[in-house]
């Protein structure tokens, strides 16, 4: 049950005495001795110690250095007289490379002394790599804590990290790290030791040890009881045979012993919880030359129970006992020393150490992922708090990243999302060593450069999406194949340089190109003929295949339709609408004003006499981009409604493929109610129904007025374009797709759209239906309503819910006012407003079979203007609106069935 370590025989120990003595006097060999918040490149050999200290910057990057008040310097030890402050960041961690499958004890210290000045000294946590070690606390500011675990790392580096718990800065002092021996401190290889109490018993001096006295540089207190008496003799390191925890000399040289010398010696703890778990270490040594008729014979026992002995302490021997196996399940841990009764002395003690036992076994991620990520974190310069283990502790994982965790094997980054992030450069080749990688995202970045090969490599890889950035060359044929065949959903839209197609043209920068270089080849301008060839074949296809009309229906906002349905340009009749590519030249000016980036191209402001158009040039790029603007062209061409974005005209002169529409001067209704756009309009009430009538109108010509119907896919803020009076137009028809079936039906397709609008149903089923779009707009009314993201922004920045879920629990609380954008100051009729929210309430209806059809919605969104109107004419009957009449008077009074929410 208790291992007993004897001396060695005399003549090694000799020797590897000499050895340690010459490792103490100077050796510092296994020591990492980081003084935190020193500033950079500084070190020192501390006076009391000897302990030669670095700085802290080269094993973090985050953190603010600060001195102890002065007052608390006095006497004090250098390395806790800097310290590095947290103040933002809910984890920071300092890395620090190791030797790996090597024991090691790493301590952490902490000295307050009111660095900041508010005497209030914080609480916090403290971990290592994924786990949690310790939570830190002060008893007054003039107290140094400190954390200490004996630990062998699997990874050549530690991760320790501070963490805010809310409860005040972290910061910390300093951070040593000593090697220590295999053979001592063994425990299962899960446990890992965490230091509860190591104390020097006897002592004479009541002073505390530390290196140079213990070649470990562990710290002994001195501990006494009344009824406790010392014994002692000179000792000197010579003298003194070792065992491998080597103890230091001063503090074996004293003992412990009953002050009644018949009465067994007794000492015990009581846990905090019985589940702790607990490894002892005793040491002895004889420190008396006994007398040939003297005995010293004890046995150890634990709560009355037998747990080691008889121990015969040797002379000038350092011996040591311990618990094989965790000591467990007790409310008190009492240990007593009984003399044998052949015994003429009584027990003795020289020095204890209790540690309890910590499972660190929650692995690391993977050290491939973590290299790589590091290393693309290093090439990116990515500004983001990324710091420690990146996949743990799942409350903790990096933002951007998801990964997988299966058991105990180190868990694997599957996520990477550096969407929006300022990358620039070339696509890092790091990201090729994320192994098990399912889903990419790089958009909107400023990444130049080809789209490397070695994506293809990633064999697990289902989503990549490098839009909007400026790639150029050829999207990799493994890429385009895996997209085709379904198996990776690729997005490389919006690189007016890049050419995802195996038929497009490498050089054509968007919409300008360049003979010479064409000429040189030839062999890449013929398929683009023959592709262009293909638009118009399939543009008479489509034309006779997707039918629309104008539905019969009495009302007058049809007659508006019927007279708008002509594009309002008296040049371009239906024979008219081609251009050749020097007439887009002098159209746009020589492509001089970018108005934006389109589905697949950039957008150009252009002249066409007097009248401002948008002049959209499809960049060569991702096949689908141009499957998207085929699909574009197909549906413009045959649908007509003042509330969708005409086409005025195409180009398809050689490799230049453009489409020309009504140029819409307020930009869109996404950067209206965010506010980013200059100039932003702040919408009211009013303006915002009578937005969202037009684009509902759009969307349910779309749905009813065409045969077959035609799924929008991408309705969302940022496609309802609006024109000088604010009219709203439906915009973007790259996804949009004829639906050739019966109502109730659907068809399968590969998943689009843009997260936050997604139906969620279709999303899981693949299975797409009008009531997808319905889905949307009901995210699109929403947000017209609160103003909101289609993911909330939270206080807490970890919880971002739908704006659907978001809204469910306000109104739970009964909250209407609460959830409509501030920025409408309450100047809106709360009854518009309130079955604005049950119609939006009911188009995102989980269960599609529950969603209102657009026709209804139409209805709903009109009689929610007209109670504004109603309202405002009340309030300011002088600002009544001309159009007043013609609203009200296609304002029907069906009732949808909605499902009934909490008021
Ligand atoms: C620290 O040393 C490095 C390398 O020698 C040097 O680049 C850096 O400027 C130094 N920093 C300070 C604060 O002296
Ligand atoms: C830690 O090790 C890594 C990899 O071996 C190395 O790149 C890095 O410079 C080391 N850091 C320090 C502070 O020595
Ligand atoms: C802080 O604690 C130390 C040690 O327990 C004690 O000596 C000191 O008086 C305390 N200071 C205050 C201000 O309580
Ligand atoms: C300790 O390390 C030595 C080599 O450094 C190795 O041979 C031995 O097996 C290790 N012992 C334990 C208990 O890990
Ligand atoms: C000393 O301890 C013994 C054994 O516990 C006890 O019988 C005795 O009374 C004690 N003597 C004194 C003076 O306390
Ligand atoms: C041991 O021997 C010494 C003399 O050598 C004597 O004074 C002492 O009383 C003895 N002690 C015991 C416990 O017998
Ligand atoms: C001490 O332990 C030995 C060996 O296990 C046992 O024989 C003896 O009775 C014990 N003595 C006391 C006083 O408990
Ligand atoms: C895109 O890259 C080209 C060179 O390939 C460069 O001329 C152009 O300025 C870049 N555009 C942007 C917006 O960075």
């Amino acid at each position: 049950m208790v291992r007993r370590i004897s001396p060695r025989s005399h003549i090694v120990l000799l020797l590897l005495l000499i050895i340690v003595a010459l490792v103490q006097a100077q050796d510092q060999s296994g020591f990492i001795s980081i003084d935190c918040g020193l500033p950079q490149n500084s070190s020192y050999t501390e006076k009391h110690t000897s302990i030669f200290y670095i700085s802290d910057s080269g094993f973090i990057d985050t953190g603010v250095s600060k001195s102890v008040s002065a007052e608390f310097k006095i006497n004090l030890q250098q390395q806790l007289s800097n310290l590095r402050s947290f103040p933002s960041g809910i984890r920071n961690c300092y890395r620090i490379n190791v030797t790996s499958a090597t024991k090691y004890l790493i301590r952490a210290s902490f000295y307050y002394g009111n660095y900041d000045g508010t005497n209030v000294a914080p609480k916090f946590d403290l971990h290592l790599g994924a786990n949690f070690m310790d939570t830190v606390k002060f008893t007054n500011a003039s107290v140094t804590t400190f954390s200490e675990i004996i630990y062998t790392p699997l990874l050549d580096y530690i991760h320790l990290c501070l963490v805010n718990t809310g409860t005040g800065t972290p910061f910390i002092s300093a951070i040593e790290l000593r090697t220590l021996k295999n053979d001592t401190y063994v425990t299962q290889s899960w446990e890992s030791l965490a230091r509860l109490r190591r104390f020097d018993l006897g002592s004479t001096t009541n002073l505390q040890y530390r290196y140079k006295d213990d070649i470990y540089d562990r710290i002994w207190a001195p501990l006494g009881f009344d009824l406790w008496t010392q014994i002692s003799s000179k000792l000197t390191n010579d003298e003194l045979t070792q065992n491998h925890y080597q103890p230091p000399t001063i503090v074996m040289s004293t003992a412990a012993m009953p002050v009644n010398a018949s009465a067994s010696f007794d000492f015990y703890w009581d846990p905090d919880n019985v589940d702790e778990q607990y490894y002892v270490f005793m040491h002895f040594n004889e420190v008396k030359k006994l007398a040939p008729n003297e005995t010293r014979s004890f046995n150890v026992t634990l709560n009355g129970k037998y747990w080691g002995g008889p121990l015969v302490p040797t002379y000038q021997s350092t011996s040591t006992i311990f618990s094989p196996s965790a000591l467990a399940g007790e409310s008190r841990y009492l240990f007593s020393l009984l003399r044998t009764e052949d015994s003429t002395l009584p027990p003795i003690i020289n020095a204890i150490e209790v540690y309890t036992v910590k499972d660190f076994s929650r692995p690391e991620t993977s050290q491939d992922d973590v290299d790589a990520i590091t290393n693309i974190k290093k090439a990116y310069g990515v500004a983001r708090n990324w710091e420690a283990d990146p996949c743990g502790p799942t409350k903790y994982i990096w933002q951007g990243l998801n990964c997988s965790y299966d058991g105990n094997d180190p868990p694997r980054i599957t996520s990477l999302d550096l969407s929006s992030s300022g990358l620039k450069g070339q696509i890092s080749s790091y990201i090729s060593k994320l192994s098990m990688l399912q889903y990419l995202d790089l958009s909107n970045n400023n990444l130049s450069g080809s789209v490397p090969d070695f994506l293809t490599q990633l064999q697990s890889l289902k989503v990549l999406n490098l839009g909007n950035n400026n790639l150029t060359g050829l999207v990799p044929n493994g890429l385009l194949d895996k997209s085709k065949k379904g198996s990776l959903s690729l997005s490389v839209e919006h690189n007016p340089n890049l050419c995802a197609s195996t038929s497009c043209n490498q050089q054509t920068g968007g919409a300008i190109s360049n003979k010479k270089k064409k000429n040189n080849n030839n062999h890449i301008v013929i398929p683009i003929a023959a592709s262009i060839a293909g638009v118009l074949v399939l543009l008479a296809i489509v034309a006779t295949a997707v039918i629309c009309g104008l539905k019969k229906r009495k009302s007058k906002a049809v007659n508006i339709d019927e007279e708008q349905t002509a594009p309002n340009f008296s040049k371009i009749g239906p024979n008219q609408r081609q251009y050749t590519f020097n007439e887009i030249v002098k159209i746009t000016n020589n492509f001089n004003r970018i108005l934006g980036r389109g589905g697949f191209g950039t957008v150009y402001h252009g002249l066409i006499g007097d009248t401002q158009v948008a002049v959209k040039m499809l960049s060569p790029s991702a096949v689908r981009g141009y499957e998207q603007f085929l699909a574009e062209v197909k549906l413009l061409m045959v649908v007509h409604h003042r509330n969708l974005t005409s086409l005025i005209g195409y180009c398809n002169d050689e490799s230049n493929i453009g489409l020309i529409y009504e140029y819409m001067a307020n930009g869109n209704l996404e950067e209206h109610l965010s506010g980013k756009k200059n100039n932003a309009k702040l919408l009211s009430w009013e303006d915002r129904l009578r937005i969202s009538v037009d684009a509902a109108q759009g969307l349910e010509y779309l749905h009813s007025g065409c045969k077959p119907p035609i799924i929008h896919r991408d309705v969302k803020c940022a496609n309802i374009l609006l024109n000088e009076n604010f009219e709203a137009k439906l915009a973007d028809f790259g996804l949009s797709k004829p639906f050739p079936t019966e109502e109730g039906t659907h068809i399968s397709t590969v998943v689009a759209g843009t997260p936050g609008y997604l139906d969620p149903e279709y999303r899981d089923s693949n299975k797409l239906a009008e009531k997808s779009d319905v889905y949307s707009f009901g995210v699109v009314l929403l947000k017209m309503i609160t103003g909101q993201a289609a993911y909330v922004k939270m206080q807490d920045e970890d919880n971002k819910p739908h704006i659907s879920s978001w809204i469910s629990s306000m109104l739970s609380n009964g909250e209407i006012k609460s959830i409509v954008d501030s920025k409408l100051q309450e100047d809106f009729d709360s009854g518009s407003v309130w079955k604005a929210v049950e119609t939006a309430m009911a188009c995102v209806a989980s269960s599609s079979n529950k969603r209102p059809h657009m026709s209804d919605v139409v209805t709903q969104l009109k009689e929610c203007l007209a109670a504004e109107l109603a309202r405002k004419r009340t309030d300011h009957a002088t600002e009544q609106s001309d159009s007043l009449e013609s609203d009200l008077a296609s304002i029907s009074v069906t009732t949808t069935e909605f499902e009934p929410i909490a008021r």
